[in-house]
């Protein structure tokens, strides 16, 4: 949520600020701003909207072209709407120092009255101007010092970046919950909150723990944490691309990464399949055999699309493993305080590796003595890092706020789980063998459905119009419908809701008419004919049916009034064609309505605020 970079080198900063917050911009755009050094003051320019505003507002200022060192925020609105005057940096004091922030500062109303007592004055209505207030209150020539004892007072999560008018080229970040990395240049260091801001400059990063404090100078960096001396962190290499993150001619992102999807399968998979075995090699999970034999139940944690593959998982890992699973919202998983057991696994499911909720109920399980893994896409990321043990993705870097690789990148690993954990009970090496050869079978399915993209596009037509919709589905379709409805409403902004095809008649069936199509799961596997009889339902009260099924399956062709086909295969691995197909439905929608399909209203890539 809200993206930061800031800059500090040889080179004039302004570039290298702009190019990095049009990267980060997928993290919250409702305003952006910069700040950086000159002779005379530190600058500050904001404007409300987009990036581009920004730059249209820079184009009156050639005076700051010159500058090496400055900050940068482009916000997702959490305190006070999103104006210029709540768009970062903020100034604490009379413009000496220029901060900008992600996260939250909790005690903001407490501080920010005992400031006001002593005079300083407030412009917005944000938490962050309280923290810049706040370190200037304490800023006696030592910025590090400064924010430091700032930091103290805070209860909150922050990433922050601070200049100093008095410490001409210097940068002071520090991290707690939100994530700060450090790119490695010639001379030179980006800071950001996240690589795909710094891959353009160098791949060398270093990545922040939280309550570290860095002090940055050129390519100077004193790394200190908040309550001791100097500590050494190790410089990775960020390993995708600069053309991973680019549009590479797509119109969009989420079009380009919905057909990355038989590429991002095949690296999530790469090397983890044991065809002779029949086996899936998931030594990320760091699970001994014994410990694997001794597992009592799987909880699977997750929000959003990260969750609607958790329930993939809880299905397959039940039904293939015959071991207890659980999918819980990460939110409630912390509040209600849970049952775990030493025996239970619990697995965090995250693309972003940030996410608030996830990221607590990981905490929450590790305290509660459980075996904690993380599922997540994003390297370095908290999530990998708490959890200390799991499994990457590898489905490359994902920038539309739609999710959609990540999903079928987790369901396979989850399939791979389930896989594992049922061949050290009592699957036979050969049904393991099939399975493998069925997880195989993955990226050549989405293959078949992407081929179907125009087809998709003109189905799509029919249903631009609608205001609400429902997408039903029993078994592995189940979180396939919740999935659909999810995609299309964060994107397209037609009310959707996902339903079990058989809780439909308890209650939502109220809402159906014409205006209401039905997106009905009903290819070929357990439950698709009673699948049919609710379509049959839909229509007997005038909706729509578009339905998803089998290659070939002439009854369900001609039972739904339009139709979207997928490939013939089990039931489990349908999940995933079935999704693309339903992933380009929304798509196709939302494009045909002119909605902003990357960055869709009120939404950011990355939660990191509960
Ligand atoms: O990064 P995470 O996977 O933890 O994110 C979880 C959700 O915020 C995310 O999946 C969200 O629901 C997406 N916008 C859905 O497309």
């Amino acid at each position: 949520m809200c993206g930061i970079v800031a800059y500090t080198g040889p080179r004039p900063a302004l570039p290298v600020l702009l190019s990095g917050l049009k990267r980060l911009e997928y993290r919250g755009y409702d305003s952006a701003g910069i700040a950086v050094e000159t002779q005379e003051r530190i600058a500050i320019r904001k404007a409300k909207g987009k990036v581009s505003e920004l730059v249209k507002l820079l184009g009156e200022s050639s005076d700051l072209e010159t500058s090496t060192c400055g900050i940068a925020h482009t916000r997702w609105a959490t305190h006070g709407p999103p104006t210029q005057e709540n768009a970062h940096p903020h100034a604490g004091g009379k413009q000496g120092i220029a901060l900008v922030h992600n996260g939250i500062i909790e005690n903001h109303r407490a501080l920010r009255e005992k400031l006001s007592s002593v005079g300083y004055v407030f412009l917005s209505e944000t938490d962050t101007e309280v923290l810049a207030h706040l370190v200037d209150s304490l800023y006696q020539g030592n910025l590090v010092q400064a924010l430091t004892n700032a930091l103290k007072e805070v209860d909150g999560t922050f990433g922050i970046a601070v200049m100093a008018h008095s410490e001409p080229g210097t940068l002071v970040v520090a991290r707690r919950g939100s994530p700060i990395v450090l790119g490695l240049g010639e001379g030179e260091t980006i800071v950001a909150s996240d690589a795909s801001a710094i891959i353009k400059h160098t791949r060398q990063a270093i990545y922040l723990d939280d309550n570290d404090i860095a002090c940055i100078k050129g390519s100077e960096l004193d790394i200190r944490t908040l309550d001791s001396g100097t500590v050494v962190r190790p410089a990775s290499e960020i390993d995708w691309s600069a053309d991973a993150a680019e549009k590479g001619g797509y119109e969009h992102y989420m079009l380009k990464e919905i057909f990355e999807q038989p590429e991002a399968i095949r690296n999530t998979l790469r090397g983890r399949l044991d065809r002779d075995r029949g086996n899936a090699i998931l030594s990320g999970l760091g699970l001994s055999p014994r410990e694997l034999s001794d597992l009592h139940r799987v909880l699977i944690v997750g929000c959003g699309t990260s969750m609607n593959a958790g329930l993939v998982g809880e299905y397959a890992i039940e039904d293939f493993a015959g071991v207890l699973a659980e999918v819980e919202q990460a939110a409630e998983f912390r509040y209600r305080n849970p049952i775990v057991n030493p025996s239970d696994l619990v697995v965090a499911i995250s693309q972003s590796g940030e996410t608030a909720d996830t990221l607590a109920a990981v905490r929450e399980a590790i305290d509660k003595g459980a075996l904690v893994s993380g599922l997540v896409n994003t390297v370095g990321s908290t999530i990998a890092r708490e959890t200390g043990r799991g499994v990457y993705l590898h489905a490359g870097p994902e920038i539309s706020v739609a999710s959609t690789k990540a999903f079928t990148s987790q369901v396979s690993v989850l399939l791979m789980m389930a896989l594992k954990f049922a061949r050290s009970r009592r699957m036979s090496q050969e049904k393991g063998r099939r399975m493998v050869k069925e997880i195989e079978d993955l990226p050549s399915l989405v293959e078949a459905v992407l081929a179907k993209n125009d087809e998709i596009a003109k189905v799509a037509e029919r249903y631009v119009d609608q205001q609400s919709a429902f997408f039903i589905g029993r078994g592995y379709m189940y979180p396939v419908a919740l999935e659909g409805a999810l995609k299309l409403k964060e994107i397209s902004y037609i009310h959707a809701e996902g339903y079990h095809a058989a809780e439909l008649k308890h209650g939502p069936i109220a809402l159906l008419e014409e205006s209401v199509p039905v997106i009905a799961l009903c290819n070929e596997g357990p439950g698709k004919d009673k699948t049919l009889g609710n379509v049959a339902e839909c229509q007997a009260r005038a909706s729509r049916v578009l339905g998803i099924v089998t290659e070939g399956d002439e009854e369900a062709i001609a039972t739904v009034d339009d139709h979207i086909t997928i490939p013939a295969c089990p039931m489990h691995t349908s999940v995933i064609p079935a999704t693309v197909a339903l992933q380009l439905l929304s798509y196709h929608i939302a494009r045909l309505r002119g909605c902003a399909i990357d960055q869709p209203r009120n939404l950011a890539k990355s939660v990191t605020v509960e």
